[in-house]
């Protein structure tokens, strides 16, 4: 193959939020496939709050995006040169591919993925990651329960929606979500079905969780961290499970991660507060994605994806929408053809 593909690799560890400058756009020849390799032209990229972390030095639960690297990014797409016997030409997958427009690949951490069956940019959310990060954050690490209070922050955004939707399913009494903003509270009620949504930007959210959880939380699915998760610790019930998930309001902090003062609480509620990272979970993911496209199908989980076009260079404007709130439901971006 001659064609160009065009990459976004990482140029400098940001400070805060990331700027143009710690990004660099570069072209190379589209690889050719060797024996047990084959090439995807990808279609859609995933934007994950995570990136954040991992344009910082230092290990986490995943090694660092080293300077000068294509960033990594996990993306959908459709295979247009194999020469591995498990991958043909034509079969569309998802894998961590990275921010560019072709990638090479030898089918390891690879799962093909099914266009009739769903749209692809839902392989990035309700039936991909972020599925699974709401589907075993809530039942495995949340151990959620019928007739359980379930409060989730960040609550319009890829996780949180599922995490609000999949907890009605399950036949908890109450979901409240927190998010930013009216019009996407208006969406949790009136399309999603949760039964109240608070506006962190304009409500006092200890209050308001007082209003609407008056007998206290007994889930409390944490995606922003910060003063959202030191208000959801002073509503506890009695034997409350906290699932620390994400914190992206303190990503881009230059000031280091803001702690929750108030995590006295767990002691008098005989609460929990519980990590999880979605990767241990990876060998349970097919049971998940069945169950999940079983829900989808019946009509009951509702699932949103926020496309931006623009090709592989708009990466780093698209990702700053999540550390703005730009997005409603899950962010990707359309890099090529379906
Ligand atoms: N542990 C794991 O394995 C795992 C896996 C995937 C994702 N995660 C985590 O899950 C969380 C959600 O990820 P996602 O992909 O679903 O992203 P997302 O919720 O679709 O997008 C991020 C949202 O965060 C909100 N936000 C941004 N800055 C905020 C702030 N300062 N305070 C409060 N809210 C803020 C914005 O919504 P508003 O308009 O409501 O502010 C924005 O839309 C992230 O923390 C992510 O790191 C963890």
């Amino acid at each position: 193959m001659s064609a160009i593909n065009h990459q976004v690799r990482l140029a400098a560890r940001p400070l805060g939020l990331p700027t143009s400058s710690d990004w660099s756009m570069t072209e190379e020849l589209v690889p050719t496939p060797g024996a047990g390799e084959f090439v995807v032209a990808i279609s859609y990229l995933s934007l994950d709050p995570a990136m954040r972390g991992w344009m910082n030095a230092g290990a986490s639960y995943i090694e660092p995006v080293e300077v000068g690297d294509v960033m990594r990014a996990g993306a959908v797409g459709r295979i247009v040169a194999s020469e591995h016997p498990g991958f043909a030409v034509g079969e569309h997958v998802y894998g961590a591919f990275g921010a560019q427009e072709y990638a090479l690949s030898d089918g390891v951490g690879i799962f093909k993925v099914d266009p009739a069956l769903a749209p692809l940019p839902t392989y990035l959310g309700t039936l991909g990651m972020t599925g699974m990060t709401a589907y075993f954050g809530l039942f495995d690490t949340g151990k959620m329960q019928e007739g359980d209070i379930v409060v989730v922050s960040g609550a319009a955004g890829a996780v949180g929606m599922a995490v609000g939707q999949m907890a009605k399913i399950k036949g908890a009494e109450r979901v409240i979500g927190i998010a930013g903003g009216e019009e996407k509270c208006r969406w949790l009620i009136d399309e999603l079905g949760f039964d109240a949504a608070i506006d962190y930007k304009r409500e006092n959210v200890a209050a308001a969780l007082r209003d609407a959880a008056p007998k206290g939380i007994d889930v409390y699915f944490d995606n922003v961290g910060g003063e959202i998760l030191d208000a959801a610790l002073t509503r506890l019930a009695r034997g409350a499970r906290i699932v620390i998930c994400g914190a992206v309001s303190q990503y881009n902090s230059t000031e280091g991660v803001k702690g929750p003062a108030n995590y006295l609480a767990l002691l008098v509620a005989r609460a929990s507060m519980t990590g999880m990272v979605v990767f241990d979970y990876a060998a349970r993911y097919p049971q998940a994605m069945a169950e999940i496209a079983g829900w989808m199908r019946e009509g009951r989980l509702i699932s949103r994806e926020h496309i931006v076009d623009g090709g592989v260079s708009a990466f780093p404007e698209t990702l700053l929408k999540l550390f703005n709130g730009e997005n409603l439901g899950k962010l990707v971006l359309r890099v090529g053809e379906d």
